[in-house]
């Protein structure tokens, strides 16, 4: 395939469930050998796109190619090219963690020397060596997630989907993941991430696609998205928040449109474009006048703001419910 060609296409993807429009007409592509990023809350359609591309679903409308090939017309061209971890890990708890995977493995033609082999290998990569003998029963949900991955990674898919692949870890796990995903790229994969977690999609995504109820509404790298968002401000932090009047009169003169002022924080900003020398003559402006700075600098939006500003609600942060809370070492005695 001409490296010219994106390896997840889609186009005019739509979905109904009864009166829920879950995907109301979703355009993505996803480049060889990148990441692109599906940011969106809960509900916007992530897991219905996945599941669309992946096979496991019928778009209602819209098109839809991965590898070359058709999800609809030949799904099974599809399936041999691609990995696919869930938003809610699916393992065989009856099964230990290296079962699992020779398991997977065997299913995906993998002789069953390979399957031991690529087994051990994915155990190691994925931290799970102290675990690849107990049944997964007992698994933490970070263990499961991993476990999970490494199913889907078996038969060496070039291109992965991967449904929220931290929601519900804690950071340790998170970061743990972030690498491997990096990893995975390195080693030539394609990879498609849905996330709620902008941190997530900054870090990771070559491109980004943010939905909202089953439709993109951006798109573009961080850095793009950032600068849709007005692009980068100057902010000054007064040491008296009593002198956020006066400073005001003063950086307006520097900036590119209005000043915001933050009094919790004593705390200005503006728009501005040329930077060179800015922040010294800002400082040197201010002094004049007897006003102390605290802290200053020219900065970016982040990807909170792009969401805030185009759906005027803040992403939800809050963590997953979903935690980790069974202990392995419960096990130890099955
Ligand atoms: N099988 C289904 N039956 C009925 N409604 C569904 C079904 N699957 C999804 N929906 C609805 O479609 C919409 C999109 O759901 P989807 O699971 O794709 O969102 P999501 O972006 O993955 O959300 P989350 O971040 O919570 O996983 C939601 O309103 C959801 O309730
Ligand atoms: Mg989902």
């Amino acid at each position: 395939m001409p490296s010219s060609q994106p390896v997840v296409f889609a186009q005019g993807l739509e979905k109904r469930f009864g009166e829920t429009r879950a995907l109301r007409g979703l355009d993505l592509a996803l480049e060889q050998g990148q990441i692109l990023g599906v940011l969106g809350p809960n509900g916007a359609g992530k897991t219905t796109a996945v599941r669309i591309l992946t096979t496991l679903a019928l778009p209602d409308a819209g098109t839809a190619q991965v590898a070359g090939f058709d999800v609809v017309q030949h799904p099974q061209e599809v399936r041999l090219r691609i990995g696919v971890t869930g938003q809610y890990a699916a393992v065989d708890e009856l099964l230990t963690g290296r079962e699992n995977l020779e398991m997977i493995g065997q299913l995906a033609r993998l002789s069953k020397s390979d399957a031991a082999t690529r087994a051990t290998e994915l155990l190691e990569r994925l931290d799970l060596v102290d675990a690849a003998d107990r049944v997964s029963k007992g698994y933490s949900g970070g263990m499961r997630r991993r476990l999970d991955l490494a199913a889907s990674l078996m038969a060496r898919p070039p291109i992965i989907f991967l449904d929220e692949p931290t929601t519900g870890l804690d950071p340790r796990s998170r970061m743990q993941m972030w690498e491997l995903i990096e990893d995975l790229v390195h080693s030539g994969a394609s990879i498609l991430l849905t996330t709620q977690y902008l941190e997530e999609a900054d870090r990771l995504a070559d491109d980004i696609v943010i939905i909202d109820h089953g439709l993109a509404i951006a798109r573009g790298t961080a850095d793009e998205l950032k600068e849709q968002a007005g692009g980068q401000r100057l902010e000054v932090v007064l040491t008296h928040p009593e002198h956020l009047e006066r400073a005001s009169t003063i950086v307006q003169g520097f900036g590119e449109g209005e000043v915001q002022l933050d009094p919790r924080r004593s705390r200005l900003m503006t728009p501005v474009s040329a930077t060179d020398g800015l922040l010294a003559q800002v400082v040197l402006a201010l002094d004049g006048e007897g006003i102390a700075v605290t802290d200053l600098g020219v900065r970016k939006p982040t990807l909170d703001d792009v969401f805030l500003q185009l759906t005027g609600r803040e992403l939800s942060l809050e963590e997953s419910t979903e935690t980790d809370v069974v202990d392995v070492k419960e096990l130890s005695t099955v």
